[in-house]
């Protein structure tokens, strides 16, 4: 599944990246991370080792994503934001970089953190300039503009917390009693 356009820095070869994939030269990939349809990952972005990244995704430029994470279908991931390890972005979720933005006249990028274990549901979206902390968990289509506290559950526009974050699933194993 390796892609001619697809000439990253990689850690080692079981990347996989998918045909149709563009995956700039000078983006670094980890080992085992696997790269779907149609994604882009731009020069300078960072990426971690085992993470999954869906169809149509956009890695902007200097993104940062740790080990484990992932990213489902239609993901937007700009430039000033920094994802940790074992982080679930949900389908649809995006980020932004700019508090003021306009057409005209300079960016200001304001940078977005999201710490280890975080979870963002489904279509939610970032505003730019927060932190959102380890382990907590945005609901679907969330617009969150203030900061997360580590492992609380926040939801609606704007989202507030609701709570503490669910606890992430048991793998279960042949073998497991129900
Ligand atoms: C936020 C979430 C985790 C809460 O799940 P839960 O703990 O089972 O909570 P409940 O469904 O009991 O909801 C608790 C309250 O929050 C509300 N609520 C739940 N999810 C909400 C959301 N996304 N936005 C706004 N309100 C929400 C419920 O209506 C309920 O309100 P009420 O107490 O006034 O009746 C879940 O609803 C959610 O959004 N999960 C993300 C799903 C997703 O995007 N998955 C991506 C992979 S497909």
């Amino acid at each position: 599944m390796l892609s001619s356009k697809a000439s990253a820095t990689r850690t080692d070869t079981n990347v996989k990246i998918h045909p149709t994939a563009d995956v700039d030269q000078g983006a670094a990939i980890g080992a085992g991370t696997t790269i779907w349809n149609w994604t882009k990952v731009r020069e300078g972005a960072s990426i971690g080792s085992g993470v999954s990244i869906g169809q149509h995704v956009y890695v902007d430029t200097n993104v940062q994503i740790g080990d484990r994470c992932k990213i489902q279908n239609t993901v937007n991931i700009f430039d000033g934001v920094v994802v940790g390890s074992d982080v679930f972005i949900g389908p649809s979720a995006t980020f932004t970089n700019d508090r003021h933005p306009r057409a005209v006249g300079e960016w200001q990028v304001s940078h977005t953190v999201v710490e280890d274990r975080a979870s963002i549901g489904a279509n939610a979206t970032i505003v730019c300039g927060v932190t959102l902390g380890a382990g907590c968990m945005v609901g679907a289509g969330s617009v969150v503009t203030k900061d997360v506290a580590p492992g609380v559950l926040v939801v609606g526009n704007p989202a507030r917390p609701i709570g503490n974050a669910p606890p992430p699933k048991r793998v279960r194993r042949v073998g497991d009693e129900s």
